[in-house]
């Protein structure tokens, strides 16, 4: 388990995306966090850390973006899913076999489908630009 206490939005940015370069094929990274947490910001970094050429936005409506870079980044928002159905429908169980990096948020909403190895990503807002960011390997 590691911390980082991070006072900006550029902060976050920036330790992810030297988180990034620890991260091998396959790899799934599972944020927990509130609205506006700061889940997209580090998920700008990873792509960053990758070499990912395009700008990260949100995939509410999508779902899912997807990213090319040293491994390919697929960026879910799990926020509307409610069913194991719905997963099935985005081609999730696919995406987790494509040797890439699948970046979740509000992986909350699909626990019992993440893989046993998932990186967690807990991020808590302590005051307006102050955020505690901890990694954890692995389900609980
Ligand atoms: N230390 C920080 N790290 C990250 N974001 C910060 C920080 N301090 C302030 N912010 C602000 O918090 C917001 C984070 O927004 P972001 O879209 O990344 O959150 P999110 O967790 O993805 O939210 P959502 O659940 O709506 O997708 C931004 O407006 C950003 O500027
Ligand atoms: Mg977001």
């Amino acid at each position: 388990m590691q911390t980082f206490v991070s006072q900006s939005e550029k902060e976050t940015e920036q330790f992810a995306e030297s988180f990034a370069k620890t991260l091998k094929a396959g790899a799934v990274v599972a944020f927990e966090g509130d609205l506006g947490a700061g889940k997209t910001a580090f998920v700008r970094g990873l792509a960053r850390g990758l070499n990912c050429k395009d700008s990260v936005s949100s995939p509410t409506f999508a779902i899912v973006n997807e990213y090319d870079g040293a491994l390919p980044l697929f960026h879910f928002d799990m926020y509307r899913i409610e069913t194991l159905g719905e997963l099935y429908s985005v081609g999730f169980f696919e995406y987790l076999e494509r040797g890439g990096v699948c970046a979740i948020e509000w992986s909350e909403n699909i626990y019992s489908a993440l893989p046993d190895d998932s990186v967690f990503v807990v991020i808590e807002k302590i005051d307006e630009n102050t955020r505690k960011i901890t990694v954890k390997e692995g389900k609980e």
